[in-house]
């Protein structure tokens, strides 16, 4: 596995930083592979949005991009968005994730393989940030709003200099639905989203932008839902990973997906 990381730049002061690790995916669709930290930086704070698997050295890699002070968050828990954390002292989370009931922690690679170095740092702690909270970075402001379906607490940041949506897990080509709720609290979660004003969406998992547009395939594909057509691949243990999807190849631009644990049917159908 390399541990290499790679950045690009998606807007002024806006960064899109690949981390390494793999992240397999279930199903005959590809596994993510990769996963992709945000770096916004404004004229007195920078924020980073994830921490990767913690398999490398993010907080150096970032040093070299930016010497403001960092704020860092977490989109939400799993270990491929906050394996870093103990790099960073404090790390942000919305309310209500961290203390979610039924978190899904599933074994990757990548985590496995933290490095010496990320070990070797002092313990982290996390702090909350309510929701409707405006982060001013100096000069740039960042809506912090929940997005829950993912989890119950996932966070999206919609930057107002730029107006992208950073939308973490909760929004991709592929959203897994682990926090146990209805299908029908996630559209109502993604319509209250698309309300608002923004021009382009950045997930965690996928190089490029998804597009403004995007959210309404999603709750499209919702709206299309027939359980007779969906498809069960093998997930975690007794536990299969029931998908349904418009498109049938990440690669194309419509495609999106979305895919909920078989045991979690009952909750899903409300
Ligand atoms: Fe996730």
């Amino acid at each position: 596995m390399s541990l290499t990381f790679r950045h690009w730049e998606i807007g002024p002061d806006t960064y899109a930083i690949q981390c390494p690790g793999y992240l397999p995916g279930p199903g005959r669709l590809p596994g993510w592979g990769y996963v992709i930290s945000y770096l916004l930086v404004g004229q007195e704070k920078a924020l980073l949005q994830d921490t990767g698997y913690g398999n490398a050295d993010l907080k150096g890699y970032v040093e070299q991009l930016t010497d403001k002070p960092l704020l860092v968050i977490n989109s939400h828990v799993h270990p491929d968005h906050s394996g870093g954390n103990k790099q960073f002292g404090e790390v942000f989370v919305l309310e209500g994730e961290v203390d979610s009931p039924d978190p899904v922690y599933f074994p990757q690679e990548g985590e496995k393989a933290r490095c010496a170095l990320v070990d070797a740092c002092p313990d982290y702690h996390f702090s909350f940030l309510k929701e409707g909270t405006v982060l001013d970075l100096g000069g740039r402001l960042v809506d912090v709003l929940r997005l829950e379906g993912h989890t119950r607490g996932s966070m999206v940041l919609l930057d107002h200099a730029t107006g992208f949506l950073f939308s973490g897990d909760a929004i991709l080509k592929r959203v897994l639905m682990l926090a146990g709720m209805p299908l029908s609290a996630y559209r109502a979660a993604l319509a209250r989203t698309d309300a608002l004003d923004f021009r382009d969406i950045y997930g965690s998992h996928w190089y490029e932008p998804l597009g403004r547009d995007y959210i309404r395939k999603v709750l499209a594909l919702i709206d299309s839902y027939d359980p007779k057509n969906t498809e069960a691949a093998p997930w975690q243990g007794e536990r299969d990973m029931v998908m349904f999807c418009h498109g049938n190849a990440f690669e194309e631009k419509d495609f999106c997906a979305i895919g909920f644990p078989s045991d979690c049917w009952e909750q899903m159908k409300q």
